[in-house]
């Protein structure tokens, strides 16, 4: 018995230092050291031997599983610490390698441009307003001197919305320009008005200058003693914060319903210099002789003052209304040949900005 108990011994260690992962480890420890094992059948026929043998073998069957366990101990030491050298090798981290930058998308070129249109009248003095983009026909249009069977109206190309009419302020529209704020913001009653309302505008038209929803920007300032000097401090100060210090405007008379004198604005071409000739003569091919033209302008009629409850008597002013979309791509270094393409989302165009 003890012979046997000496083989199996011998060929538990044996076994051991083949062993070669810690899952192999734990099912010989189930297998060969267990309650059910080999080794400990063996040891439950000591209780057969004559008290004699049952001392000797028995002290000899505790050596050998000394022996055995000890070599487990040792074998399962030895793989514990190259399991985790291993492990820390597989997932060790150099901390001085440079990170990887998330890609960052950033605003569109038209929200930009508002910004920096909202910032330029902030500066002196003029505050950002929101008014509805979904209105009435009485803001659009009839409360700017423009009565419903006016031929005026053509220009503005509506979109009409299938909504019921309200008896006071008629038909629903998209606004079709961002003079719906000016009588809106006039009811608020808080005179001086100093407002910059810039929204979306729609109207029925698309083509490689028009798109069907775009963006105005509308100024109205509503004071005491205010002439067309002012307003064309106030533009000639936009055109240098805006294009640059070297740009003016110019007044071209013309004629809107709601203002009195009317304007078209110009800007001096910033490729010609204003001149309408490149160097050794030949016709700049952007302007129109030195100029281009950026939106409308004018001194608010006395009966859009009146519509919003205000004596033109007292109070008088100026308003202009842009599109941003045009403004902007006059701006130098913004090349946008088909104005399509700012809403196509395509991020080959939009990523250069
Ligand atoms: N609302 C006009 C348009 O969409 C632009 C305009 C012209 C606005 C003259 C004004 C103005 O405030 O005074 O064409």
């Amino acid at each position: 018995m003890r012979e046997k108990l000496e083989q199996l011994a011998k060929a538990m260690t044996d076994e051991l230092a083949g062993v070669k992962t810690l899952a192999e480890l734990q099912s010989f420890e189930v297998e060969k050291l267990g309650r059910k094992s080999e080794f400990n059948a063996l040891l439950k026929g000591l209780g057969g031997l004559s008290p004699e043998d049952r001392k000797t073998v028995g002290m000899a069957a505790n050596r050998l599983k000394q022996e055995v366990q000890a070599a487990f101990d040792a074998k399962k030491a030895e793989l514990e610490s190259t399991s985790a050298g291993a492990l820390a090798d597989a997932e060790r981290i150099d901390v001085t390698v440079p990170g990887i930058r998330p890609p960052q998308g950033h605003l569109h070129l038209t929200s930009q441009a508002i910004s920096e249109i909202t910032a330029i009248f902030r500066r002196i003095g003029f505050s950002r307003v929101r008014h509805p983009e979904v209105d009435w026909d009485w803001y659009a249009f009839e409360s700017l001197n423009m009565p419903g069977d006016h031929p005026a109206r053509d220009e503005w190309e509506t979109f009409f919305v299938d909504a019921p009419n309200d008896p006071k302020k008629g038909k629903m529209v998209l606004t079709p320009h961002t003079s719906n704020g000016q009588v809106r913001e006039m009811e608020k009653r808080k005179l001086p008005i100093r407002m910059i309302n810039i929204a979306k505008c729609y109207r029925r038209q698309i083509d490689v200058s028009h798109v069907p929803m775009f963006h105005q920007f509308e100024g109205l300032l509503i004071d005491r003693h205010v002439s067309v000097t002012h307003l064309k401090g106030v533009l000639d100060h936009f055109a240098r914060e805006f294009f640059g210090p070297d740009r003016v405007t110019r007044l071209r008379p013309f004629h809107f319903r709601f203002t009195e004198p009317s304007f078209e604005v110009d800007i001096s071409c910033g490729i010609c210099g204003g001149t309408g000739k490149l160097e050794g003569g030949a016709k700049c091919r952007l302007c129109k002789e030195g100029w281009l033209e950026l939106g409308g302008a004018g001194m608010v009629h006395p009966n859009v003052l009146k519509a919003g409850k205000i004596d033109p008597e007292e109070w008088g002013g100026f308003a202009f209304g842009w599109g941003v979309e045009r403004t902007m791509a006059m701006k130098s270094g913004v090349r946008i040949d088909d104005i399509r393409v700012l809403y196509k989302s395509d991020f080959r165009f939009l990523k250069q900005f």
